[in-house]
């Protein structure tokens, strides 16, 4: 089955031919990092018009490139959400088209669950029965989401953050050290420049606490605070300790509730890290250093969004669905994850 992917969720409108959720044939992705770099993050109505620029070239592009037209695809998979509406609209609006100009079916499927996806996409094929059950974490400038997955379809949510997501933090704290957008990589280049974490004592978020829940904006905060009383420019050498140290804290808590879900589920059969954080080559010590399950970091291409991912899921929902397609007319996009529904649903470790 040859599917055909979408994303236009954010600030990345991407397309993606895989062939049985697995196998990449083709995938593109267009970033607006550029555009929205002046402002220091993503500007909605500024994300919408580029989606709109560039899709219908961007499909054109993967016509030409590949041969494949639509006679040739099985399935359209899209981004239905979560994501900024006017950004979403564009995608799920080309998708309907398409599907309704040629007949194709049509898979709306969840950017952050997909997020899995694209890290197993990066992975050698390995049967179902040796991957699951499976936990999977979503560390990205939106999410920081930890699911159990028995199956590929199936995400029963652990944990989430109760304010800031991980890579969000990244940014924040990139954006009041002066660095440019986005904040992750620049901080992780900046530790890696002879950063001393152990020089600076950071808070410890919701360490001690038995909940499943991950916490952001404390550590945020002592970083705006011990930054305000940083002479002006900070020394470079400063500046990399202060990146370390943020960088280690904030990903340590994500490797102690990782090794604390583990414990609630001592059935899990292997680790899934995705989403941008994932990029983070110092993440892979400090988990390998809490965790014992073995753990899988995806190909830094599928670690950002992309519509391979798209693609990929939108196989295995289509699947599971017994190949019924969602009508154009049946269902909508929708801007927030609705953790309204899982809020009750939260496990203690
Ligand atoms: O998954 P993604 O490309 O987009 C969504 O948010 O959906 O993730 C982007 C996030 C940004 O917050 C960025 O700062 C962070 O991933 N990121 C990193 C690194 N590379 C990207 N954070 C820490 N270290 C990195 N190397
Ligand atoms: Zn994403």
């Amino acid at each position: 089955m040859l599917v055909l992917g979408i994303e236009s969720s954010c600030d990345e409108t991407a397309v993606a031919l895989v062939r049985d959720g697995r196998e990449v044939v083709y995938s593109k992705v267009s970033s607006q990092i550029a555009q929205h770099a002046p402002f220091g993050g993503v500007i909605p109505e500024i994300a919408a018009r580029e989606h709109l620029r560039v899709i219908a070239p961007m499909f054109a592009q993967m016509r030409a490139e590949t041969g494949f037209g639509p006679r040739d695809i099985d399935l359209v998979a899209v981004t239905q959400g979560p994501g900024l509406v006017g950004a979403l609209l564009v995608g799920v609006s080309f998708a309907k088209g398409l599907s309704l100009a040629t007949g194709v079916p049509l898979q709306p499927v969840d950017h952050v669950h997909a997020h899995v996806h694209g890290a197993l996409l990066g992975m050698p094929a390995i049967a179902d029965r040796d991957l699951y059950p499976m936990l999977s974490l979503v560390v990205s400038g939106g999410h920081t989401n930890l699911y159990f997955n028995r199956s590929p379809v199936e995400f029963e949510l652990l944990a989430h953050s109760i304010d800031d997501a991980c890579g969000e933090c990244f940014d924040k704290v990139g954006k009041l050290l002066g660095l440019p957008f986005p904040g992750g990589p620049q901080i992780e280049k900046r530790a890696a420049d002879g950063g001393n974490s152990s020089v600076i004592q950071m808070p410890r978020m919701v360490g001690a606490r038995a909940r499943m829940e991950f916490s952001y904006s404390g550590l945020k905060t002592f970083v705006a605070n011990l930054i305000a009383k940083e002479s002006r420019p900070i020394p470079p050498e400063r500046l990399a300790d202060i990146c370390a140290a943020f960088q280690d804290e904030a990903l340590d808590q994500l490797a102690r509730k990782l090794s604390a879900a583990l414990a609630m589920r001592p059935e899990t059969k292997r680790i899934v890290i995705a989403g941008g954080v994932a990029a983070n080559r110092r993440f892979r010590d400090i988990v390998a250093a809490r965790c014992s399950a073995p753990v899988h970091f995806p190909d830094l291409a599928y670690c950002s969004d992309n519509a391979a991912m798209i693609a990929a899921l939108g196989h295995h929902e289509f699947e599971a669905r017994g190949r019924k397609s969602s009508p154009p007319e049946s269902w909508d996009v929708y801007s927030r994850y609705p953790f309204e529904l899982h809020r009750g649903r939260l496990p203690s470790a």
